[in-house]
């Protein structure tokens, strides 16, 4: 491959009749969201990855959350949290690569210890998952003797192995009901479990972890816009505080927000999720209008999941090239860390 020249961080480079002929007809599904001129690096590394992954059987998931490049030109499933553990479980591929963050590939090596499982960068973490330990769980316990504990999935193994059953924002108050329990120990998004305090009658007691993504959006800016926008929908991911909530049309997971924005009557939206899912949301409904939610800085940025974008083409194919980097657990974590995540699936 010849490279022709570089404006910013973009290579622009000379590609072949067959990495065109491969690629061109991804690209028509996307043209809308990824500029031609930035196509042009993007299409030899999605040539380059599809083949290695065929060649050797591996399988690329991807959260929801990611860029059009890497959801629609490698991806072989993409979608929430919950779905990506079930389809990480049921999956015939040796390889799992994961396009999300550190505890979803965590949790796909859980679901399927046989398999190699890649994160194309191991620092891809999460604010919630960072939040809380093993041992703050351990402590939590012994000061709540009895009460069980119901983890968000977006934690490590170590606190998943102190855990009694997980579970995702879809189904975050269904578990929680069905725990036949007065008081549950609910962690470690703070947010999130007042959301579900407030669809429950059972007692939470939270701990106080926070997205450092979803924490940032301002209400009244948001209010601003509805004001000058008549029958524009708010959507909401529950990691969102309370106030952004009690204004919402609607609030779910990612994949559930995707689906009230294809399906619902409405024609325009004020997002308040990570913004790579809009790309998602106007390719199901391009006729209609999505509006990223203003964070308190008064401006969208601080809207990215900064561990979601490190995902890139590159490290994508050199950890397919190279089988590295790949989560390694040590069997007694995995066993005890795996319980939860095997009832989760029960219960839900
Ligand atoms: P979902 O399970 O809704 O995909 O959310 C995961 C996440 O990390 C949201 O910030
Ligand atoms: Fe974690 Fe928030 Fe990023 Fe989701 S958006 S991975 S909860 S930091």
């Amino acid at each position: 491959m010849t490279i022709l020249f570089q404006v910013d961080k973009f290579l622009f480079m000379d590609i072949s009749a067959e990495i065109k002929k491969v690629t061109d007809p991804i690209y028509q599904k996307i043209s809308n969201t990824v500029p031609e001129i930035e196509w042009t690096t993007h299409a030899p590394y999605i040539y380059k990855i599809n083949k290695l992954k065929k060649k050797k059987n591996a399988v690329i998931l991807a959260h929801n959350y990611q860029t059009p490049e890497i959801y629609h030109g490698i991806s072989d499933f993409s979608a929430d949290s919950l779905a990506l553990a079930v389809e990480a479980a049921k999956t015939e591929a040796d390889i799992i690569v994961m396009c999300g963050v550190h505890f979803m590939a965590e949790t796909a090596k859980l679901m399927s210890p046989d398999k190699k499982v890649l994160l194309p960068d191991m620092s891809a973490g999460c604010s919630l998952s960072s939040s809380i330990t093993g041992e703050d769980v351990r402590k939590l316990k012994k000061q709540y003797p009895g009460v069980p504990v119901v983890s968000y999935v977006n934690t490590s193994a170590d606190v998943k192995a102190e855990t009694d059953v997980c579970c995702t924002s879809a189904n975050a108050v269904k578990i929680v009901n069905s725990m036949n329990s007065k008081k549950v120990i609910f962690l470690p998004d703070d947010y999130l479990a007042k959301y579900v305090a407030s669809q429950t009658d059972v007692e939470i007691i939270s701990w106080k972890g926070t997205c450092e993504v979803h924490e940032q959006f301002n209400d009244e800016e948001i209010n601003e816009i509805r004001k000058n926008n008549p029958g524009i929908k708010i959507i909401a991911h529950p990691e969102c505080p309370e106030e952004i909530l009690r204004h919402a049309e609607h609030i779910g997971s990612t994949s559930s927000l995707l689906k009230y924005t294809e399906n619902s009557g409405s024609s325009s939206f004020i997002v308040a999720t990570e913004p790579h899912i809009i790309h998602q949301m106007k390719k199901r409904a391009p006729q209609k209008e999505f509006i990223i939610a203003p964070g308190n800085d008064g401006s969208c940025s601080c809207s990215k999941c900064p561990f979601m974008e490190l995902n890139t083409m590159e490290k994508l194919l050199h950890c397919l090239e190279n089988n590295t980097p790949s989560i390694y657990m040590d069997s007694v974590l995995m066993k005890s860390a795996k319980k939860p995540l095997i009832k989760m699936l029960e219960m839900s």
